[in-house]
C-alpha cells in the first residue's frame, strides 16, 4: 500500500511587499488589484494551516502539489513560499509542479521557481526524462517511490493580460511518451502532475491547456494509470479510455479556499494504492473544509481500477 495526499493551488498570502514599484508594472498591476479586492477574501491561512495539519494526522507516504503556489510571482512570493515548503516537508516527500500563477510574469530562475528545485527533481533515469536543478528545463522528471511512478510536468509560461492558459510544448510531450511507454513495461503504476487539466474541453479557452490535443493522443497510446491536476480550483474526475486500460483524471480543488460564489471550499485527495491479484486498486478520500465544524472532513469516497 502506498499512500499519496494530492493538493493544488494554495495561493500563499498574504503579498509581500516588491523591492520596488516597477513590480506592479505589467500583468502584476491587474493581479495586484485583483488579489487586494477579491482573491486574498478567498484563500486563508487559517484554511491552509488547517489543511496541512489534517495531511499530517493522516501521514501519507507522498504528498504531490501541482501548482499555484503564489499569485503575481513576485520574488518575495517564491521565497515565502519555499519557506511554506521547507515548513510543510523535505523534499523527499513532496513534489511539486508549476502552475501558471508561479509564471504570473517571467521571473529568472534562480529568483523564482529555482528556489523550489528541490522539490521538482527526479531521479528516475530514462531517455526522456530531466535530472538538472540549474534551469527551467527541469521538466518532465520521474520520481520512483516503490512501484509507484511520479511525472512531474511544467504547462507554466507568462501569459498575456486576460489569459490563464498553459502548454506543455511538443518536446515535453513527446518525452512523456518515451516515459510513459518504458514505465508501463516495467510495471509501474504512473502518476502523472499537471498543474491545467489535461483534456480538450476541461477548461474554458482562455485557462485552457493549449496542446491538450496532443497530451490526449499519447496518454490514449501510452496510457497512464491516474493524472492529478489542479487549475480549475473544482472537484473534477474524468476516465480516457486507452490502449493500455482506464486512465484516471483527477482535480483537486483550492487548497485554501472559502467556499464563494459558488466555488468549493478547499478540498484534499487522499489516495491508497495497492496491487491486488495483478491489479491496481486506489481506494481514494476526498477531505474537504467544513467553515461551520472549521476542520476538514470526508466528503466522498470511490474506487479507481484501470
Ligand atoms: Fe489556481
Ligand atoms: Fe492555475
Amino acid at each position: 500500500m502506498f499512500t499519496l495526499a494530492h493538493i493544488s493551488d494554495l495561493h500563499l498570502g498574504p503579498l509581500p511587499k516588491a523591492e520596488s514599484w516597477n513590480a506592479y508594472f505589467s500583468k502584476r498591476a491587474i493581479g495586484y488589484l485583483s488579489w487586494r479586492l477579491r482573491r486574498r477574501k478567498i484563500h486563508d491561512p487559517r484554511v491552509l494551516a488547517a489543511l496541512t495539519e489534517d495531511i499530517t494526522r493522516h501521514a501519507p507516504d507522498h504528498v504531490a502539489l501541482t501548482g499555484d503556489l503564489v499569485n503575481i510571482a513576485l520574488p518575495g512570493e517564491f521565497h515565502n513560499a519555499a519557506t511554506w515548503l521547507k515548513g510543510f516537508g523535505n523534499a523527499d516527500w513532496i513534489t511539486l509542479v508549476p502552475g501558471n500563477h508561479d509564471a504570473y510574469v517571467g521571473v529568472g530562475w534562480e529568483k523564482g521557481m529555482g528556489l523550489w528545485a528541490d522539490y521538482m527533481t527526479g531521479e528516475m533515469r530514462m531517455p526522456g526524462a530531466r535530472h538538472s536543478v540549474e534551469n527551467a528545463a527541469i521538466f518532465p522528471f520521474v520520481r520512483q517511490r516503490r512501484n509507484i511512478a511520479l511525472i512531474g510536468t511544467s504547462t507554466a509560461l507568462p501569459q498575456s493580460l486576460r489569459r490563464a492558459g498553459g502548454s506543455l510544448g511538443r518536446e515535453q510531450i513527446e518525452a512523456l511518451a518515451h516515459i510513459l511507454g518504458e514505465l508501463r513495461q516495467k510495471g509501474f503504476y504512473r502518476i502523472l502532475l499537471i498543474h491545467h487539466p489535461p483534456l480538450p474541453g476541461q477548461a474554458h479557452d482562455r485557462k485552457a491547456l493549449s496542446d491538450s490535443t496532443h497530451l490526449k493522443q499519447v496518454l490514449e497510446h501510452e496510457g497512464v494509470e491516474l493524472v492529478l491536476h489542479g487549475h480549475n480550483h473544482v472537484h473534477m474526475r474524468t476516465d480516457l479510455k486507452t490502449r493500455h486500460g482506464t486512465a484516471h483524471i483527477v482535480g483537486v480543488s483550492s487548497g485554501s479556499a472559502l467556499a464563494h460564489k459558488g466555488m468549493p471550499p478547499a478540498a484534499w485527495h487522499l489516495y491508497r494504492i495497492r496491487r491486488q491479484d495483478g491489479e491496481w486498486l486506489n481506494e481514494t478520500i476526498v477531505r474537504t473544509w467544513n467553515q461551520s465544524t472549521q476542520a476538514f472532513e470526508t466528503e466522498a469516497e470511490f474506487v479507481l481500477t484501470n
